[in-house]
């Protein structure tokens, strides 16, 4: 398991394939989580106890972009049964999965409880609340706070404030903004 500085890895973590996952500086995974998938966790980021990120057996990928968190028992699929057109069991060879990459842009966040489904596109500065569900494929706008099941979106981020906070511990400064937007890329 490739990973940066002040890696912090909990008690009883279980990580299924560690040759797959990518890991950059400040990260914390805590107690009892279970990755069985490949992963790309950026720089400052947590996976607090007991959450999965299963599914997709290596095929797909979990990325997680910097300064961002998945809370206590979120589970994120990258693969799931079909749960309407097939047999939903582990023995039956050749059914039809839904599938595909779950990706987290940079700023997000996932609240406690939460469940992502395959083949999302979760961009900056998004954060979803406790106890949701995210549908595949689901259309997100950034700096967007969704909360629900399903998810919808309930307000927007106080991305100013998350801005004040980067430029004040050194993350980004002046030279990032152009009219209040991030130009810096991760
Ligand atoms: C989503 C969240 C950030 C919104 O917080 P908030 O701004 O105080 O929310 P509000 O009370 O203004 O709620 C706005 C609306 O969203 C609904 N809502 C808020 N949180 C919700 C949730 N988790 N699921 C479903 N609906 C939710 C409220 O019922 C309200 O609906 P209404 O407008 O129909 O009355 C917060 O409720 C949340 O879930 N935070 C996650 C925290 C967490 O998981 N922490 C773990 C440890 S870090």
């Amino acid at each position: 398991m490739k990973h940066g500085k002040n890696f912090t890895l909990g008690e009883y973590v279980i990580i299924k394939k560690p040759d797959l996952m990518e890991i950059g500086d400040n990260v914390r995974i805590a107690d009892f989580c279970r990755i069985s998938t490949a992963c790309k966790i950026g720089n400052d980021c947590e996976i607090a106890p007991g959450t999965y990120i299963a599914g997709g057996d290596g095929k797909y990928v979990f990325e997680m972009g910097g300064f961002s968190s998945l809370a206590a028992g979120v589970k994120v699929w990258l693969s799931s049964n079909d749960y309407v057109n097939e047999l939903v069991t582990h023995s039956v060879p050749e059914v039809k999965e839904i599938e595909g990459n779950v990706k987290l842009g940079r700023f997000t966040g996932v609240g406690t409880n939460s469940v992502i489904m395959p083949n999302n596109n979760i961009p900056e500065g998004v954060t979803i609340g406790a106890l949701s569900f995210v549908p595949s494929n689901y259309k997100f706008e950034p700096w967007t706070v969704y909360a629900g099941r399903p998810i919808k979106p309930i307000k927007k981020r106080n991305k100013a404030n998350i801005l004040r906070t980067l430029m004040k511990i050194g993350y980004i400064d002046e030279t990032c903004m152009i009219d209040g937007e991030l130009m810096c890329a991760e």
